[in-house]
């Protein structure tokens, strides 16, 4: 069943009922000031960081779960109605929510009134801008009264849901006009505050929200609203709200807008106030002054979809798979923004008070980013980088709104070395910047010790190569990429984080799975290496990579599949000779996308054994068979319900590192197959089981073993916004940016068809690539043709300085 429809000339999910399984979600923002807002207008604002600068209140785990956002409530009569249905509930007559790239349109009718609602944050402006337009579609005159409603949280998030014997005290505000100033915590240590502001004279306002809603009344029923009438009242303590009245009338056939803005202020230290405890307003005023007509929310809105246009245009595909090339053209790009602005910080299921940015998972995330804005990609490489340690270790996390690494986890992820090399290499290819790596970058961000990002990288490298264990294969310390799998924990008492109990270090449970990430990131080490004339360094990196690779195909290899790891006794974990989890994914995938095995043929063994015993309708599970009980030398993925999570979930993420590693043995229906089965637009269908948004990955599919097969979660911020989209842009449609130019050798499925067209922006030029496949093959390239020109044993289209057009052909056979 669906609850909606993709409008792709609009780049635009239209949902058609405000009912839909979950909420579905869109971010607003593309820097500093970002909203999350549901298809009911819930959801909340921060500046910069959702836990420290949070503007506006959101309850996690509430009844109803998406309640409390950006509300408009629209009094004509007795009835009384919101243009996202919620939080009142009322029947609409008609309910349209269009989420789009950084913006979300709702349009709703009730009693012949339109309301139009647009919602988006301007592109250079710290600020929400919600543009609601009324339109009397009747013949008679209309009077109504419209309520604006906000409720702000008092910036610390996690604070702000705990220490109520201080926070009830120190709420303030200043209302000047239309304008709601909250000052709260203003008179000392900020130096920031909220604005609410509407452009047009009010007849009314509250900033208490008791006063608002009325005792013993909630949201779905404010005693202001069925009164008419606000309060004017300015709090002191206890919540503050914003909220405006505005009394309407309408003409047959006229339409009225209203601008609302709700923005974040900083004034410089000494010029906070204009007279005692009064706010400096000029910052507001200026913000404010940006937002006041029409025509104004217009040009920003434009200035906005040009720049997602531009954005957007820096890779297309033209096929016979209209889902496929919805996906890479929109919404697969769109969500690699988004993770890559939030990490792991602030979704419906990360609530924006916990984890900070993830090494690893920024890290990833890069992989799926760096071709949109190379130059960001570059700004987070070194702040990734800055966390390291001097042993090449890192810090698992760290805070985005000082950079410093997050010590309540530490480090110990001994997968998070690897990652670096990989993001590194990924903007290098990208771009060609060989500069990054002189850059002079600090560990763990202590300036004195700074020194180039290329020793960063060899540290990265060298801590593995430092840190083998009983079967030379690399220590997994707390956990690898499965954060779950935590083979040094041995944790007993219940509250104990899985991350961070027992030991960071042990000298036994090793990981095939960073032994596969080695070779794979241990050959682009040496690649750059060489690259840069350092021959030696490349020449000694390969060495420890056949090293590794042999280490794997002795001690990593079971027989049918790659052994997942040796837990802290020596005992083999991911295979037969265990009781449960026989069989793990991670290893098949990345060990076979590393090259691993595919010359002596335990590569086509291990993915076919995926097949055999991972797959499922809705994609490959985790492990086989899941974990029943509790073993307390795994650690966390035995913790879950059988069918969840890394306990033999579908986890989405690692999905595409078997489609890829397909393509790698030449298997592109195969590749296709894994990769339709968890992608969003081709699952659109049965939105009843899956539940989460159909534009966007989540984290995790409930799989096979699981009560609810089928069902999603956690939406949105997970790495397989990066990973899917490296693997059909890269390994499927096979254009992969390299040092030397870009390569194209698709792996493709029947369903592509005999030809199809696809335009990439790489470094100064533009390539528009033809792909013919007369004999329809799933691999091979048989022609190249570069303007015109026929290029023999190679795949890659030569990188040209300041060339700035290129027009390819492929012949597949
Ligand atoms: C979550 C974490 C990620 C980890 C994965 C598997 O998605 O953010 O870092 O790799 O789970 O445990
Ligand atoms: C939990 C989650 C896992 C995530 C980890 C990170 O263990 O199950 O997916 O990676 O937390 O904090």
């Amino acid at each position: 069943m669906k609850f909606g429809f993709f409008d792709d000339p609009n780049r635009e999910y239209v949902i058609t009922t405000p009912k839909t399984p979950l909420p579905w979600i869109n971010y607003l923002g593309s820097t500093a000031f970002f909203s999350l807002i549901s298809n009911t207008c819930g959801g909340y604002s921060f500046y910069k960081d959702a836990k420290l600068l949070r503007l506006t209140r959101y309850r996690y785990n509430n009844i109803p779960n998406d309640e409390g956002g950006r509300y408009y409530y629209i009094k004509e009569g007795d009835t009384v109605w919101n243009p996202g249905w919620m939080p009142v509930k009322t029947d609409l007559d008609s309910y349209e929510c269009r989420h789009g790239m950084g913006y979300s349109r709702f349009t709703s009718v009730k009693n012949g009134l339109e309301a139009s609602l647009l919602a988006f944050v301007p592109l250079n402006d710290n600020c929400e801008v919600n543009q609601i337009k009324f339109t009397n579609k009747t013949s008679e005159k209309k009077s109504f009264t419209l309520f604006s409603y906000i409720e702000f949280c008092l910036w610390n998030a996690m604070d702000d849901m705990t220490n109520y014997q201080r926070n009830l005290n120190t709420g303030e505000v200043e209302v000047i006009g239309s304008t709601i100033y909250h000052k709260t915590e203003y008179r000392e240590r900020r130096n920031h505050f909220a604005v609410y502001s509407v452009n047009t004279p009010v007849d009314g306002f509250d900033t208490s929200r008791d006063e608002f809603l009325g005792a013993y009344r909630g949201v779905t029923d404010p005693q202001v609203v069925e009164e008419g009438k606000s309060h004017d009242s300015i709090t002191s303590g206890w919540y503050p709200i914003g909220s405006h009245q505005i009394n309407v009338e309408l003409e047959p056939g006229e339409t009225k807008s209203f601008i609302f803005v709700l923005g974040y202020c900083e004034n410089p230290k000494d010029e906070k106030f204009t007279a005692p405890n009064v706010i400096n307003k000029k910052p507001a005023d200026e913000l404010l002054a940006k937002y006041q007509t029409d025509e104004q929310v217009d040009a920003a809105l434009a200035a906005l979809k040009a720049n997602w246009e531009d954005l957007l245009s820096k890779f297309t595909v033209k096929s016979d798979e209209e889902k496929l090339d919805r996906m890479v053209n929109i919404w697969n790009q769109y969500q690699c923004m988004v993770t890559f602005n939030m990490s792991r910080s602030a979704s419906y299921y990360e609530s924006g008070i916990g984890r900070g940015m993830g090494f690893r998972d920024s890290c990833q995330d890069l992989l799926g980013f760096v071709h949109l804005i190379p130059e960001r990609a570059r700004e987070r490489i070194i702040d990734i980088a800055s966390t390291q340690f001097p042993d090449g270790s890192a810090y698992h996390q760290y805070q985005p709104l000082t950079r410093k690494g997050n010590a309540d986890i530490g480090s110990g992820f001994n997968d998070d070395p690897m990652w670096l090399v990989a993001c590194v290499s990924a903007y290098i290819r990208e771009t060609g910047d060989t500069t990054i790596l002189d850059e002079m970058v600090p560990f763990d961000n202590d300036e004195s010790t700074a020194v180039p990002l290329l020793e960063h990288l060899k540290r990265s490298f060298d801590y593995i190569v430092n840190h083998k264990g009983p079967h030379k294969l690399p220590l997994i310390g707390r956990a690898d990429w499965n954060d779950c799998l935590n083979l040094n924990c041995f944790s007993e008492q219940p509250g104990e984080s899985f991350q961070t109990f027992g030991p960071s270090e042990g000298p036994v449970a090793e990981s095939v799975f960073i032994a596969g990430m080695f070779v794979k990131y241990g050959k682009e080490y040496a690649d750059l290496c060489e690259f840069i004339g350092k021959q030696d360094e490349a020449d000694r990196a390969r060495s420890e990579v056949s090293a590794m690779n042999d280490a794997i195909l002795k001690d990593g290899w079971d027989g049918d599949w790659f052994v997942r790891a040796y837990d802290a006794y020596g005992h083999k974990v991911g295979s037969k000779e265990c009781e449960e989890g026989q069989i793990y994914i991670e290893p098949q995938g990345f060990c076979v996308l590393a090259g691993v095995g595919v010359e002596s043929g335990e590569a086509k063994k291990a993915l076919d054994s995926v097949k055999e015993k991972l797959d499922s309708k809705y994609g490959i599970v985790l492990l086989q068979p899941p974990y029943t009980k509790y073993h307390v030398e795994l650690g966390e993925i035995s913790s879950y319900p059988p069918g969840y999570k890394e306990n033999a979930g579908i986890f989405c993420h690692n999905n595409p590192w078997v489609s890829c590693a397909e393509t790698v043995i030449g298997r592109g229906n195969r590749a296709f197959e894994i990769y339709r089965k968890t992608c969003p637009a081709y699952i659109e269908d049965i939105s009843e089981i899956h539940c989460t948004e159909p534009y966007v990955y989540s984290q995790m599919i409930a799989g096979k073993d699981a009560h609810f097969f089928g069902q999603a979660k956690n939406s949105w911020l997970t790495g397989t916004a990066a990973w899917t989209f490296v693997n059909v842009s890269q390994y499927i449609l096979g254009v992969v940016p390299t040092l030397k130019g870009l390569s194209i050798d698709p792996c493709i499925p029947a369903e592509m068809g005999t030809k199809f067209t696809m335009t990439r922006k790489y470094r100064e030029g533009v390539y528009n690539i033809t792909v013919e496949n007369d004999n329809k093959v799933e691999k091979g390239v048989a022609k190249l043709i570069v303007d015109g020109k026929e290029l023999t044993g190679t795949t890659v289209v030569p990188y040209e300085k300041g060339k700035t057009e290129y027009n390819v052909t492929v012949v597949m056979g």
